[in-house]
């Protein structure tokens, strides 16, 4: 072997896969196409609640091009399927009954020649329903009594009896998923085993669900998901859409392509949850957190359950001997709710950071210094020791970064060029957890090495880091590294979600390619090749008379490694936000933000500082404008398209300065190595909120800010 000198890991390397995308050779699923190939649209209920009355689907079959119309009497039955088999947020398959819990649910599809064949053919399916008004009502009761996440000491009584308390109910909107690549199936069917090219977070776990459903070993399934065009947490789980096509494909023995409309993504592959939360504190007059008590509710779907799990940061962020999060939920004719990028801890942490303002404005104390005053030496909810944890750092060096020492605190005292400016704060945290993982390294004798595992890239680097892994081991420049992924007959690899799969793939991906070093001085010792130790390994290969050697790695998750379940393990941090505000015309804007991220050694600080500027980008869109609309009388969302459900643009795009404190984590892998993808999204929308507040002393506790609401 010959080693070079400088490690890959830190080093921010280009994507590897980046000359693809930008020339547009990169396959993602709908570029699948095959010669034969049919194509399929779904019909959606357009209403919200009742029953399907009757389906008069002739004249659709009659039409140029139709090969088939699905409908409940000849879709054929779809086996459900366990959670532990396989997780998803909808466990009931399309068309099993004709009951309509929410407006959009399939209720038919259409598979014809072309695409414009299956449209038209689709909107001449006539469905008669027996309609009911459904319930998409925002304000949220909960159905049940409250569930408890965490609790300690008595903060009810604590409260009660605390002469400085702060008590107030944040809102979040409905938001959704909306990555610029739509959700897509290519169904093949050999008339033995599928193969689906899909857009999806997680390969390994679509090949159980789908082959649960369809009822076959999973060994006749293989999901190929080369690129995907994002997902922001709709594609970590498998939807219908990709169960349909696969029966279409089954049935007509026809490759079968069915990409959702951007109207569909709105009802058909989740969203996240609207929030209510009410936090109340309770402080000494020096800022000790002596309460903190968080209690939200959220909605979920009629059937489904998915917890909008808002109290996920809330017991261990700061230091209070009385403390409890608790949450119930409300079920609504609304479709299954879903993960969404930092789901839960993301529009929880709008609402406790908030309080945290909103007390730090009660005790007239700077809100940096109240959270470096409520510091934990461990996690107290827990009761175990951070494995890492840099929060105070972040504070001081967000502040040092943004020059906070120069706020005047009064509200819109701060101008600049006649505009009014709000400075605001929040701090953040996201879950780090190992997910179990295997990859295998294999060394060629064109000099080349292959790594590999059954995950996905989402257009997050992954591609890139399994290089650098790889490359920190074998010593190879990147440019003769192959990376395969997005191909579930690899190793199983881990779901690209919960910001875990850098930091599961590491252990696996160091394991084999020390493998493959150990493969090859065996190899070369039984060949009687006397010296490997550098010379090149395909010197060695060759000198051997072989063509590879191949090494395996394999981690278990965290949740099996004693040493990880004697820790809290969390990524930490700050946001510093400036808004500009002009009162005269309402125009409200975020000018800056500088934000510093404790997420253990950062394998590759360009795809890390990028996944940050995302995320805040993704944070003020949050803040200012993301929010799904329901029409009262089918429950449809009325802002169903990029036109009337906002996003940040670039246009929107503050100033953003990224840094990180880099302590590696050793404890989650060797490397250090936290994930990235979730952090940055985190706590934004409270900063935003609060710097409103310093602008304008209008303090929004209902997300979105609107401009009226200032006014
Ligand atoms: Mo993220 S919501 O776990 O894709």
């Amino acid at each position: 072997m010959s080693l070079q000198n400088e490690s890959p890991i830190g080093v921010g390397h280009i994507r590897v896969e980046g000359p693809l995308k930008v020339t547009g050779r990169a396959r993602y699923a709908a570029d699948h196409g095959f010669a034969d190939m049919l194509h399929a649209v779904p019909v959606c209920a357009t209403v919200g609640k009742g029953r399907i009355a009757g389906i008069e689907a002739g004249v659709a079959r009659g039409m140029p091009g139709v090969r088939k119309v699905y409908t409940r009497e000849n879709i054929g039955r779809f086996a459900r399927v366990e959670e532990k088999v396989a997780k998803l947020d909808e466990y009931r398959p399309p068309m099993e009954d004709d009951e309509i819990r929410y407006y959009g649910q399939y209720v038919a599809l259409v598979v014809a020649d072309t695409l414009e064949q299956a449209m038209a053919a689709a909107a001449a399916v006539a469905v008669q329903y027996e309609a009911r008004v459904p319930d998409v009502s925002m304000e949220l009761a909960p159905d049940g009594e409250p569930r408890v996440d965490t609790e300690r000491g008595d903060a009810a009584a604590e409260f009660e009896r605390a002469a400085i308390r702060i008590d107030h109910t944040y809102t979040t909107p409905p938001e959704t998923n909306n990555p610029l690549e739509m959700h897509a199936t290519v169904a093949v069917y050999d008339g033995h085993g599928y193969t689906l090219y899909e857009s999806t977070q997680g390969i390994v776990n679509h090949k159980a669900a789908m082959a649960g459903m369809l009822d076959v070993p999973e060994d006749r399934v293989r999901i190929v998901t080369e690129h995907v065009g994002s997902g922001f947490g709709s594609k970590l789980w498998p939807w219908g859409h990709s169960l349909l096509a696969a029966a279409a494909a089954r049935d007509l023995r026809q490759p079968v392509k069915l990409v959702l409309s951007r109207r569909m993504m709105f009802h058909n592959v989740g969203h996240r949850s609207n929030t209510s939360q009410r936090v109340r504190l309770s402080a000494t007059k020096d800022g000790r957190l002596t309460s903190l008590r968080h209690d939200y509710l959220f909605h979920v779907a009629m059937d489904e359950y998915h917890k909008e799990n808002c109290g996920e940061a809330t017991g261990f962020l700061y230091s209070t001997p009385n403390l409890r999060a608790a949450y119930g939920s409300a079920r609504r004719n609304i479709a299954p709710t879903t993960s969404m990028r930092g789901p839960g801890a993301v529009p929880g942490l709008y609402a406790v950071e908030s309080a945290m303002d909103e007390l730090a404005i009660e005790l007239d104390m700077d809100p940096v210094e109240l959270r470096l005053r409520n510091e934990p030496e461990r996690d107290e909810a827990a009761g175990l020791p951070f494995s890492s944890r840099h929060l105070r750092e972040c504070l001081l060096q967000g502040a040092e970064r943004f020059g906070w020492a120069r706020r005047d605190p009064r509200v819109g005292s701060m101008r600049r060029d006649g505009l009014v400016l709000g400075w605001g704060m929040a701090a953040c945290s996201w879950m780090a957890v190992r997910l179990k993982a295997r990859a295998s390294v294999t060394l060629r004798a064109d000099g080349t090495a292959r790594v590999a595992s059954a995950t996905q890239d989402i257009g997050t680097g992954t591609y890139t880091v399994m290089a650098q892994m790889a490359a920190s081991v074998l010593g190879l420049p990147l440019d003769r590294i192959e990376v395969a992924l997005g191909d579930s007959d690899l190793p199983p690899g881990p779901t690209s979600g919960g910001s875990m799969a850098t930091g599961s793939l590491v252990p696996a991906v160091l394991a084999a390619a020390r493998d493959a070093v150990r493969q090859l001085a065996a190899c070369a010792a039984r060949a009687g090749v006397a010296q490997v130790s550098g010379v090149p390994f395909q010197d060695v290969l060759r000198a051997a008379g072989v063509d590879h050697v191949e090494g395996h790695g394999q981690s278990e998750g965290s949740d099996a490694d004693p040493g990880a379940r004697r820790h809290s393990m969390h990524s930490f941090g700050a946001h510093f936000v400036e808004v500009t505000w002009e009162p005269a015309i309402a125009r409200l804007r975020v000018a800056r933000v500088a934000t510093v991220i404790d997420a253990g050694r950062i394998i590759n600080p360009r795809t890390g500082r990028n996944q940050i500027e995302g995320a805040i980008v993704m944070g003020l869109g949050m803040a200012l404008l993301e929010e799904t609309s329901y029409d009262p009388r089918q429950g449809a969302p009325i802002n169903n398209n990029l036109a009337d459900y906002m996003v940040a643009t670039h246009a929107d795009a503050p100033e953003i300065d990224v840094h990180f404190v880099e302590h590696p984590d050793t404890v989650l892998n060797e490397l250090g190595a936290r994930g990235i993808g979730e952090i940055g999204l985190a706590g934004v929308a409270a900063a935003i909120a609060s710097a409103v507040h310093h602008a304008t002393g209008v303090r929004v506790r209902d997300l979105p800010v609107k401009v009226e609401a200032l006014l």
